[in-house]
């Protein structure tokens, strides 16, 4: 199992080195911010969205932070680790996932489907972008409706609580046994929907 991201933020900084001195303050170079903006939270427009289509609350948000922005009844943090609790039974519920970007995406995008495939909801924001890879295939062809955000969306950045700057990816939100009209009505206005075939769209 893969090491939380808060952890492996911390073990990834430079090491110091020993000095009488206080070593001076670098400033962020590009690799910090990518790093950080696994921690970038979903600007509210998207919860408030998705709680319409889960029927009023957002049930289970298995990857956040202790503030939990998604106001989820249930939530995980990465001291409790999403990729490893058990997402039942508050899942059968409905799922909002935001997965930290990075080499962990496709275990959550298993996880993801290991649930679905149980019977739970799930509206997951992802980066719309690895349209080659296998898993992102798997993953789409079992979904039943898919979004592409229009314009790049602003994070928020949760130090702060303020849009965060340099998001480098388009963003997709991409519904797993959702109610596509409840879908469409509840996110009218956030970009292209596309409806997928409601049995699958199993990938050649
Ligand atoms: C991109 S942020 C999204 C936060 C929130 N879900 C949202 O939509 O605003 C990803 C979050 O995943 C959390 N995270 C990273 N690894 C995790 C793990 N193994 N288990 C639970 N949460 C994790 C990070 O702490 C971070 O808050």
């Amino acid at each position: 199992m893969s090491t939380p991201n808060h952890v492996r933020l911390a073990k990834s900084a430079p090491p110091t080195a020993p000095s009488a001195s206080p070593a001076p303050v670098a400033a962020p170079n590009m690799a910090d911010k990518k790093a950080l903006s696994v921690l970038w939270q979903t600007p509210e427009r998207f919860f408030v969205a998705a709680r319409t289509v889960f029927g009023g609350e957002i049930a289970l948000d298995p990857a956040t932070s202790a503030d939990n922005p998604a106001k989820a009844r249930r939530f995980f943090t990465p001291a409790d680790d999403g990729l490893k609790t058990d997402w039942l039974p508050d899942a059968k519920q409905g799922v909002w996932l935001n997965p930290p970007f990075g080499k962990d995406m496709k275990l959550w995008l298993a996880r993801v489907l290991l649930y679905s495939r149980q019977g739970c909801p799930v509206l997951a924001l992802l980066p719309a972008n690895r349209f080659e890879q296998g898993y992102i295939h798997e993953f789409l062809g079992e979904a039943n409706t898919v979004l592409f955000v229009r314009k790049r969306v602003s994070f928020i950045d949760p130090a702060t609580k303020t849009p965060a700057k340099g998001n480098i990816y388009p963003s997709m939100l991409v519904g797993m046994g959702v109610d596509p009209m409840l879908f469409k009505s509840a996110f009218d206005g956030f970009g292209l929907r596309l409806a997928v075939r409601s049995d699958g769209n199993q990938p050649g």
